[in-house]
């Protein structure tokens, strides 16, 4: 018998228009959508056998993962089963070279893997779009994760048109992420009930409204390599999200003290010339967004703001790829 198993490994991003909200939670088909590069040289590397065994199970860096993340694992897991019309379980072993809960949403990379590795291991020869849009349903950054280099996730009308595609590939602009580690636990809330309080800040339907706008801006500030649009509007879109945040009910605080020290040490860098920019997902952490010709500068600089305590570093990475 033809073993069912596949390999593949996909890089985390990290997103310049945020997707926070969803109009359906289940298919998490979100209420805009967003843009964002791959961080090469971080990645989730994840193995998928089917066999003839009782249950599914799941081992990150080799732990054994029961609860709620099997299940998720196992709700995707259950899409591909029924595609292929098989019935076999399956064990799914995931490690990350990089440190989870350090600002680098692991779950991106996680289930763009697992997408890829489970439809390929269960024979099944699905395009881009396809792979993207599955990737979506365990985690919707995650849909980001499978096409190459600048990517859009378009928000879609349904189900089948809501997925990932890349805009301009990983030579198209030499930009760089510098994370600047301020706290390396694991956050307090995670994204998925962050985005069931979006709708309970009266900021909410504001930033919505305006995110074809900022979609637009930043679309075409990467097609033109335009940095200064591309810093202000990245920067606009960020703090805007965490507006919401800090308004939900429950609110949502995810700054430290030294979020924003790096935020304006990044401020007054680009006053005195220097292409730099932040963003910042659902934790403390800040992404330090410059060339690659800049990047070990800026991580020095980095380095030297009081409460930085580790600066990871990546280039623009490519797709989601069988290995
Ligand atoms: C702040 O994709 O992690 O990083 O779909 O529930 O897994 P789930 O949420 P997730 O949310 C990402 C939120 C963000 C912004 C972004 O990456 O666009």
């Amino acid at each position: 018998m033809k073993t069912l198993s596949a390999t593949a490994q996909s890089s985390p991003n990290i997103a310049f228009i945020k997707y926070w909200g969803n109009r359906n939670a289940a298919l998490r088909l979100p209420v805009n959508g967003s843009i964002s590069m791959n961080l090469a040289g971080l990645f989730t590397r994840t193995h998928v056998t089917f066999g003839n065994r009782p249950a599914d199970s799941l081992f990150i860096n080799g732990a054994p993962i029961s609860g709620k993340g099997l299940e998720r694992v196992s709700g995707i897991l259950d899409i591909v089963r029924q595609s292929a019309g098989i019935g076999l379980r399956a064990e799914v072993a995931s490690e990350n070279n990089f440190p989870t809960g350090a600002g680098i949403a692991s779950s991106a990379a996680a289930f763009a893997a697992l997408a890829l590795a489970a439809t390929q291991a269960a024979g099944l020869d699905w395009p881009e779009s396809a792979i993207s849009r599955l990737a979506r349903l365990g985690s919707g950054s995650a849909s980001r994760s499978i096409p190459s280099g600048f990517v859009e996730w378009k928000m879609g009308e349904s189900d089948e048109d809501s997925f990932a595609v890349s805009i301009a590939p990983p030579e198209h602009w030499d930009l760089a992420d510098c994370v600047a580690i301020v706290a390396a636990g694991h956050k307090a809330t995670g994204s998925t009930e962050g985005h069931v309080l979006a709708p309970t800040s009266p900021l909410q339907a504001a930033r919505v409204a305006d995110a074809p706008r900022r979609l637009q801006l930043c679309r075409r500030a990467i097609l033109e390599k335009d940095f200064e649009t591309f810093a202000a509007i990245i920067e606009l879109d960020s703090d805007m999200m965490h507006a919401v945040m800090m308004t939900s009910q429950p609110a949502l605080f995810y700054w430290k003290p030294a979020t924003l020290a790096v935020m304006e040490a990044v401020r007054s860098w680009r006053k005195d010339g220097l292409q730099v920019a932040y963003t910042i997902d659902a934790g403390p952490n800040v992404h330090v967004i410059c060339s690659q010709r800049a990047r070990l500068q800026v991580a020095a600089f980095l380095r030297e703001v009081p409460g930085v305590s580790d600066v990871l570093q990546a280039n623009v990475g490519g797709p989601a790829c069988q290995v």
